[in-house]
């Protein structure tokens, strides 16, 4: 699944821009997103560091380097961070990650932390460039203590990170969830094991439940879209995860 454009209007785009395949990545694969607006753009995790030759050159249909005003990382992990040094040679924009990442960055061989803006826990509405407004959304413990979301008012969609991340067989690869209940086999386990807690869940239902929502754009696997948006939401308002399912000797109750 490659430039998807999951909203086009004449001054902006929502795209995603890769899905990596296997051999592209020794791991899972993922999603990395674009949002353009009347010739700025963000990216949304930008990915692991086999991903970054493919991305660019997804990205440069679009824009050019110098049109990107920031890059936000749902969280911490390998899979999104791990191509962060080379995009820094060439974009000069900030990145927005969760301040309790920001000191432990530096360990992907990031030299220079100074473009770095450490989100606060309650997240933040960021203009990235005039009239040009990105919402970042706390989403903590879900399943990284430092989540993030971002929420883009114009297309109504909120890109989730991991929540919603579906681990697909390789010869799936659809770009939209309109089934729930045939998707729900790829999400069921990771979310019970990666998610923190239902608290956590609830949480975030809260925080969210202001937004009108047209899709969630996940990291990994399809987006969701209609009905499945509201099924996978109703989905994970009872499920139990992560600490609430946690025995002792490591186990984890079904
Ligand atoms: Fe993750
Ligand atoms: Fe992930």
């Amino acid at each position: 699944m490659r430039n998807i454009k999951l909203f086009e209007s004449e001054t902006h785009k929502f795209i995603l821009l890769n899905e990596s395949e296997p051999g592209e990545e020794d791991g899972v694969r993922s999603n990395q997103y674009l949002v353009v607006h009347e010739g700025s753009g963000v990216l949304l995790d930008p990915g692991g560091f086999g991903v970054m030759p493919r991305v660019l050159a997804e990205m440069l249909r679009y824009l050019n380097p110098d049109q990107i005003r920031g890059i936000m990382l749902s969280h911490q992990d390998p899979d999104i961070v791990g191509g962060l040094s080379t995009w820094l040679e060439l974009i000069k924009a900030p990145v927005y990650v969760s301040r309790i990442w920001m000191r432990f960055l530096p360990h992907y061989g990031l030299k220079d932390m100074s473009r770095f803006v450490g989100v606060p826990d309650q997240g933040m509405d960021c203009e990235v460039a005039p009239g040009f407004t990105l919402k970042i959304v706390p989403a903590h413990f879900l399943h990284s203590e430092g989540q993030i979301n971002v929420y883009d008012s114009i297309s109504k969609i909120l890109f989730s990170g991991d929540i919603g991340a579906a681990m697909l067989p390789m010869d799936k690869n659809d770009a939209y969830v309109d089934d729930f209940k045939s998707h729900l086999p790829f999400i069921d386990g990771f979310h019970r094991r990666y998610m923190c807690s239902n608290k956590a869940i609830r949480c975030w239902l809260e925080t969210i439940s202001g937004l009108e929502i047209d899709m969630i754009a996940p990291q990994h696997g399809p987006v969701y879209r209609g009905a499945a948006v509201r099924e996978f939401l109703d989905w994970l308002r009872d499920l139990q995860c992560g600490v609430d399912l946690m025995r002792s000797g490591g186990r984890f109750s079904a």
